[in-house]
């Protein structure tokens, strides 16, 4: 031992001395006591048999027994202490504000990180919580059994040789399939085939003579949304959960609406790999009492991508138009595709000031969130938001990520290509 650390030990010993009652004093963090709580909360969602398929982002262990868990001690600390696990890439200033947060607080973090340091012990079955029971995810609903269910409408396959196909399929509601105006709070999109890279919904009211335009072409497509296939709703992609909102919020599904699926199938080509037969289902869940405000949606969007090959800091930014009412925001959803790296939202008030409506520092592809408000954000009338987003084209990320960082990279539907959305959902205030 150096000299300058055995001062530091003198030091730390003089420090804790009153409390320093030898081994006694030192937590022993057992299993069955300070871990097996904490992975009930916030890990077994999806690190169970048959846990939650996050858009086909599924957690490759259990932990939910000690013989499960046990071998995973020092990769989990590791994983807590870095902050990838739970995912949720929000910086720790944002804690408590979105609903749907995943994170653990130091507590938390300590007692991980301290029961594989200490040999990951058992500890006393009695100091076991009760196993924690889950709702069952029945046929990939992750939110029970919708309430409208629409199927795909065409027997649609997908051939050996695909590698990307874009389309758009639509459903014009019936009466028997929707007999009366409602209010959705919320919807999954769930894909019938493994290659369904992303899946969105969008929802098209007719017009007041009950009419709608017809229907938006299928085929392939390389602008965002299929034209004309009204309010994006969001949907699946990797990482993502089901959309719902908070209680007392809903968005409008009227009788005769038209209902869009926007699907994006993806995969490599080759002997095996098609499927025939889609069975991708968009499943609404509708709110028992009219919502106090109908949720409408806002994206900021640019399409004039153009990152360098090599570049490590490109950043775009878009600002909305004003809001002509006042209202809250209900969730915000950044997008980007692998070179994405940090994004921002703001709001920017009437009277020139800004505030920082969430940062996200480690943005990742693989986890789309979507950010879902606790309370919802007051916004006065004539505000408007704004949307950064920061990308990385650099040789050292492309090995994190996966891309090619000689390509100059534009705007496009596929991975390799990028995007910039914003995706924000407002209700007005209704007094
Ligand atoms: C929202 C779902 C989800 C939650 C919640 C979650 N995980 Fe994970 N976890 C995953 C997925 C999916 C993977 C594999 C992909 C990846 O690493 O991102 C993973 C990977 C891991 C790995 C790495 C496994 C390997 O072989 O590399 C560890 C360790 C881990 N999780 C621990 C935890 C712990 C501990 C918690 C709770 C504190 C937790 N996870 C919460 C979904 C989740």
């Amino acid at each position: 031992m150096n000299r300058l650390s055995s001062i530091a030990m003198a030091l730390c010993i003089l420090l804790f001395a009153p409390s320093y009652a030898g081994d006694a004093s030192i937590t022993r963090y057992t299993f069955t006591k300070d871990v097996q709580p904490i992975l009930q909360e916030n890990c077994q969602d999806c690190h169970r048999p048959d846990g939650k398929n996050f858009g086909g982002m599924i957690a490759p262990m259990s932990l939910v027994s000690y013989e499960e868990t046990r071998p995973w001690a020092m990769l989990m600390a590791q994983k807590v202490l870095s902050r990838e696990m739970p995912p949720w890439d929000a910086h720790p200033d944002f804690n408590g504000i979105f609903s749907n947060e995943r994170t653990l607080d130091e507590t938390e973090i300590a007692a991980i990180v301290g029961w594989a340091n200490q040999g990951a012990q058992r500890g006393n079955p009695d100091d076991a919580p009760a196993p924690r029971e889950f709702a069952a995810t029945e046929g990939g609903w992750l939110e029970g059994i919708p309430d409208l269910i629409v199927n795909i409408p065409v027997a649609f396959n997908v051939g050996d040789d695909v590698n990307d196909i874009y389309t758009a399929f639509s459903v014009d509601l019936t009466d028997a399939m929707l007999p009366e105006d409602v209010y959705i709070q919320g919807f999954q999109t769930k894909p019938g085939v493994n290659s369904v890279h992303h899946f969105n919904a969008h929802i098209l009211p007719p017009d007041a003579n009950g009419e709608l335009p017809p229907s938006p072409t299928q085929g392939e497509s390389d602008t965002l949304s299929p034209v004309g296939a009204g309010l994006y709703l969001g949907g699946m992609a990797s990482g993502s959960e089901a959309n719902m909102y908070p209680i007392g919020y809903g968005v409008p599904l009227l009788r005769g609406t038209r209902v869009t699926f926007d699907i994006h199938y993806h995969k490599q080509p080759g002997a095996g790999t098609g499927a025939v037969d889609d069975k991708s289902q968009i499943g609404f869940y509708f709110t028992r009492e009219p919502p106090k405000s109908a949720v409408g949606g806002s994206t900021m969007m640019r399409f004039d991508i153009d990152i360098p090959p090599g570049e490590p800091s490109y950043m775009m930014e878009q600002i909305s138009s004003p809001i002509q009412e006042e209202s809250e925001i209900v969730l915000l959803m950044p997008h980007m595709h692998l070179r994405g790296k940090a994004a921002m939202f703001e709001a920017l008030y009437p009277d020139g000031t800004a505030e920082v409506l969430i940062e996200i520092p480690g943005y990742d592809f693989a986890w789309q969130t979507v950010y879902y408000y606790k309370d919802m954000k007051p916004l006065p009338e004539g505000s408007r938001l704004k949307f950064t987003a920061w990308y990385d084209n650099s040789e050292e990320y492309s090995r994190e990520r996966g891309f090619d960082p000689s390509e100059n990279v534009r705007f496009g539907q596929k991975s390799s290509d990028e995007m910039m959305m914003g995706f924000v959902m407002l209700a007005p205030i209704v007094n």
